[in-house]
């Protein structure tokens, strides 16, 4: 199933600059790998609201200079409107055309809970690799394809979806995030092949932890900028998201609802 850049809306993006907390928290140890020092020059690929760029702008100074792009323009408005530093800019973008900036000019480039979103991959990193300085690093969080049915929400939708009145009608393969994700090695080779020197690759089980099963289907909405379940008909929607919340109920501790997930951090650099 496509994913599609239009299906966003003002809400789903104020959803997600709200309620972001797990992603901004893993933008923070990605960034932290990176290294990043003042006076740098960043690109925030797929910078979303602007929640982990504003982090950095706090670490680079007034000599350093952050760019964030991103296609949906609610979530670039937010970004823009909650911006406070003279040396950031945030603008519409895509990975896959880097066009706007010239060759080797950052440092660094980061994309955070953005990558299995992106269609044509090799092309985005080839991109990345151009306007990196050479010597500079890429730093990115993706889910791990190869662990979704190991544990996660991946495991309590699929369920949902393999009983009546789903299991004939939805594809679960067609879902965004095993159709346009990817595992480890798929990431480490893709990496080599845009011509990076991938430097560190490393998997963390994080566990979410939600009050209601509402937060999570939320959560999911916002993130997934309107493609939430679009590999089930729209005529089911609905119900399927009522029974994964049921299912989600099924599943509560005495800790409230949570489930792992895998995420992948690599950080690579482009040879001198
Ligand atoms: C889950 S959000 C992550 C936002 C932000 N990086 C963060 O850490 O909170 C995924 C973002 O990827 C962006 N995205 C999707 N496809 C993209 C593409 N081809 N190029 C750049 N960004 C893309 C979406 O617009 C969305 O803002």
């Amino acid at each position: 199933m496509a994913v599609h850049l239009t299906l966003d809306n003002g809400d789903l993006a104020d959803t997600y600059e709200a309620i972001s907390d797990t992603q901004f928290t893993k933008g923070c140890s990605l960034v932290a790998k990176l290294a990043i020092k003042p006076g740098a020059a960043v690109l925030d690929i797929g910078c979303g609201t602007g929640r982990l760029g504003r982090h950095v702008l706090s670490l680079l100074g007034p000599a350093g200079r952050l760019v964030g792009i991103d296609p949906l323009p609610d979530r670039v408005n937010i970004a823009k409107e909650k911006n406070e530093y003279a040396n950031a800019v945030f603008q519409a973008g895509n990975a896959e055309d880097l066009s706007p900036f010239a060759d080797s000019s950052f440092d660094k480039v980061y994309l955070n809970s953005v990558f299995h979103w992106i269609l044509n991959k090799d092309l985005a990193l080839r991109e990345i690799s151009r306007v990196l300085k050479p010597g500079g690093t890429v730093g990115i969080t993706t889910g791990a394809r190869e662990l979704n049915t190991v544990t996660g929400l991946q495991i309590i939708t699929d369920t949902v979806l393999r009983r009546e009145p789903y299991r004939q009608i939805v594809n679960i393969a067609e879902c965004a995030h095993i159709q346009h994700g990817l595992t480890t090695t798929g990431l480490l080779q893709l990496l080599a092949a845009a011509g990076f020197r991938v430097d560190e690759v490393q998997i963390q089980n994080s566990v979410q932890v939600y009050q209601t099963p509402r937060e999570v289907t939320l959560f999911q909405e916002a993130s997934c900028f309107g493609n939430y379940l679009n590999h089930v008909p729209v005529s089911l929607r609905a119900q399927a998201k009522a029974d994964i919340e049921a299912e989600l109920e099924r599943n509560r501790t005495g800790q409230g609802i949570q489930f792992g997930h895998y995420t992948i951090f690599a950080v690579a650099t482009k040879e001198e």
